[in-house]
C-alpha cells in the first residue's frame, strides 16, 4: 500500500486543495470529515501523517468541531492549519482568544526560528507571503510549542513541537496566494513524516487493474461513455483488466458538438476494438426536449431518457452483473461531507444518478480515488491519445443546456456549427490546452443586422471561455481583442442564423460556467 496521509476536515472551502497539493508531492492523500474520524479509524487507515483543515467555525464556541479523542498520543505526525491550529493548540492546553483584527487576505509572517517545515524555502529573519484567513488567534500556545513565524496580528503564525512532531500554521499553505505553501505541505509529508513519494499512476494503474480483475471475476460489466474523459479512461482501464468481459454503450443524446459521435466510435470501435454498442437515440431526446426551456427540467428530462435507452440496450445484449462509472472523488467527497455538500442545489449536475438503482446492478467506480488531472493522468499512462485526454469538459445535457429558451433541431444546428467554428480557431490559436472548457450559447433573441446591402434579423451567440483547475471556481478566458474579432467575423459569415457575436466576462462565482 502506498503511503497514505489523512486529511481530517473541519469544513474549509480549500480542504480538496489540501488532498491535491499532498498528491502532487506523490504521496496519496484522503479527507475524512472530522465527526467519522476515531482513533480505531485512523489506526486502520495507517496514516504516516495527520492533517488538520480550516473551518468556519470559532474553537471558542461550545459545540464547534473539536478533534478525536486520543489523535495527540497516537504517536502520528499532525499538521493543524487554521481552524486546525486551533483545534490542535486548544486540545493540548494552549488558549484561544477571538481576535480584535481579523484577517483575510494576503498578509506577510516574520520567521523567527528554525524549523523542518521550511526547509530549502524559508529562512530565519525573512519576510514570507502567506494567505490568512482567520478571526480567533492562539494567545499561549500549548506546552511544548516553539514560535517559529508571527505576523503582528497572528503573534503565533506557525507553531512547532518537533519531539512529538506536531505542527501549526495560522494561515493556508494550499492556496497559491500562499507562494511556498506547496513546499511547506511537502516539508510536512516528506521532512516530517518521512514520506518519499511513492504516488504514481503507474503503480494506479496496477493496483486497480488487479482490483478490477478480482471484483469482477467472470461477470460481465456494461459501461456508458460519452466521449469525456472519465468514462474513456474508465473503459481503456476495464478493457485492459478484462477485455470482453467488457461492453460499451454509447448513447448519442443528438445533443453532441458536430462530428463527436463518429470521433467517439471510430477511437473505441476502431482503434480499441473495445466491444462498443453506438445508439443513436437523437429523434427520442429531442422529441422530448422541444420546445421545453426550463433548465432543471431539461436535465430531468434528458437523465430520465438517458436511463430507459440505456437500460433497453443493456437488456439487448442479455443484462451485466455489473455497471462501470466514471466516478470522481470531489464528487465522493461531497456526498460524505458533514454537511453533506452544498446545501443549495444550483444545478442537479449527476443527472444519470438513477442508473445503477433502476438496474440493481453492483457498481465500478475505478476513478472514484482520483482528481480530474490525475485522470488526465491515468489517462496518458493508459496510452490515450493527447487530444482526447486533453478534452475539454463537455455537460452530460450536451448542447440542450446552451439553448437557453427552448429547444428546436434548427437552433441545434445553429449552435453545433457556431461551436464548430469557435473551437477550430481556439485550436488554430495554439489556446486549447490553456482554456479549461469554451463553447457557444445561442441566445433565444433575435438582432438586426445588415449584410451586404440586405437587413439581417438573426440569432445571437454569445461566446464562453474560462480557466479553472476543477470547475468549481472560474475566470472568464483575456482572449486577444484582434482573435475575438476574427472569431465573430468567422461566426457571422460562415454560421447561416447568427448575425452577432458577444463575450461573455463573468467569473465563476457570481455566474457558473454554463448558462443554464
Ligand atoms: P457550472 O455551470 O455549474 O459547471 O459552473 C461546472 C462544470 O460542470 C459542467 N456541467 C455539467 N456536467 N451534467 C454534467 O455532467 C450537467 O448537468 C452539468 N452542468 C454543468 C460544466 O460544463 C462545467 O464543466
Amino acid at each position: 500500500m502506498s503511503e497514505r496521509i489523512l486529511i481530517i476536515d473541519f469544513g474549509s472551502q480549500v480542504t480538496q486543495l489540501i488532498a491535491r497539493r499532498v498528491r502532487e508531492s506523490s504521496v496519496y492523500s484522503e479527507i475524512h470529515p472530522f465527526n467519522a474520524v476515531t482513533t480505531e479509524t485512523v489506526r486502520a487507515f495507517d496514516p504516516k501523517g495527520v492533517i488538520l483543515s480550516g473551518g468556519p467555525a470559532s474553537i471558542i464556541g461550545i459545540d464547534t468541531p473539536r478533534t478525536p479523542d486520543g489523535l495527540f498520543d497516537m504517536g502520528i505526525p499532525i499538521l493543524g492549519i487554521c481552524y486546525g491550529q486551533m483545534a490542535m493548540a486548544e486540545a493540548l492546553g494552549g488558549r484561544i482568544i477571538s481576535s480584535d483584527r481579523r484577517e483575510f487576505g494576503r498578509a506577510f509572517v516574520d520567521v523567527t526560528g528554525d524549523c523542518k517545515l521550511f526547509h530549502g524555502v524559508w529562512e530565519v529573519g525573512s519576510k514570507e507571503q502567506v494567505w490568512m484567513s482567520h478571526g480567533d488567534r492562539i494567545d499561549k500556545p500549548p506546552p511544548g510549542f516553539r514560535t517559529v513565524a508571527s505576523s503582528e496580528s497572528a503573534p503565533f503564525a506557525t507553531i512547532a513541537d518537533d519531539e512529538r512532531r506536531f505542527y501549526g500554521l495560522m494561515y493556508h499553505p494550499e492556496v497559491v496566494h500562499t507562494p511556498h505553501g506547496a513546499m511547506l505541505l511537502q516539508n510536512f509529508t516528506h521532512q516530517v513524516c518521512g514520506c518519499v513519494g511513492d504516488w504514481t499512476m503507474a503503480g494506479f494503474r496496477e493496483q486497480q487493474i488487479d482490483k478490477i480483475r478480482a471484483q469482477v471475476g467472470n461477470g460481465k460489466v456494461i459501461c456508458g461513455l460519452s466521449g469525456g474523459v472519465d468514462s474513456s479512461v474508465v473503459a481503456v482501464m476495464l478493457h485492459e483488466a478484462i477485455g470482453d468481459q467488457l461492453q460499451c454503450v454509447f448513447v448519442d443524446t443528438g445533443f453532441m458538438r458536430k462530428g463527436e459521435a463518429e470521433e467517439v466510435v471510430s477511437m473505441f470501435k476502431n482503434n480499441y476494438r473495445i466491444p462498443l454498442i453506438h445508439r443513436n437515440a437523437s429523434e427520442i431526446f429531442i422529441n422530448k426536449l422541444e420546445g421545453v426551456s426550463d433548465p432543471e427540467t431539461k436535465r430531468k428530462l434528458i437523465g430520465a431518457t438517458f436511463i430507459d435507452v440505456f437500460e433497453e440496450e443493456a437488456k439487448n445484449i442479455g443484462g451485466a452483473d455489473f455497471l462501470a462509472q466514471g466516478t470522481l472523488y470531489p464528487d465522493v467527497i461531497e456526498s460524505i461531507s458533514f454537511t453533506g455538500g452544498p446545501s443549495v442545489t444550483i444545478k442537479s449536475h449527476h443527472n444519470v444518478g438513477g442508473l445503477p438503482e433502476r438496474m440493481n446492478m453492483n457498481l465500478i467506480e475505478p476513478l472514484r480515488e482520483l482528481f480530474k488531472d490525475e485522470v488526465r493522468k491515468l489517462g496518458r499512462e493508459l496510452g490515450l491519445p493527447d487530444n482526447f485526454v486533453g478534452r475539454h469538459p463537455f455537460p452530460g445535457p450536451g448542447l440542450a443546456i446552451r439553448l437557453p429558451g427552448g429547444i428546436t433541431r434548427k437552433k441545434l444546428d445553429i449552435l453545433r456549427n457556431a461551436d464548430a467554428v469557435y473551437l477550430d480557431e481556439i485550436r488554430n490559436a495554439g489556446l486549447y490546452d490553456s482554456i479549461w472548457q469554451a463553447f457557444c450559447v445561442l441566445l433565444p433573441v433575435q438582432s438586426v443586422g445588415v449584410m451586404g446591402d440586405a437587413r439581417t434579423y438573426d440569432y445571437v451567440c454569445a461566446l464562453r471561455a474560462v480557466t479553472s483547475t476543477d470547475g468549481m471556481t472560474a475566470d472568464f478566458y483575456h482572449f486577444d481583442m484582434e482573435l475575438l474579432a476574427q472569431i465573430s467575423n468567422r461566426i457571422v459569415n460562415e454560421v447561416k442564423g447568427i448575425n452577432r457575436v458577444t463575450y461573455d466576462i463573468t467569473s465563476k462565482p457570481p455566474g457558473t460556467i454554463e448558462w443554464e
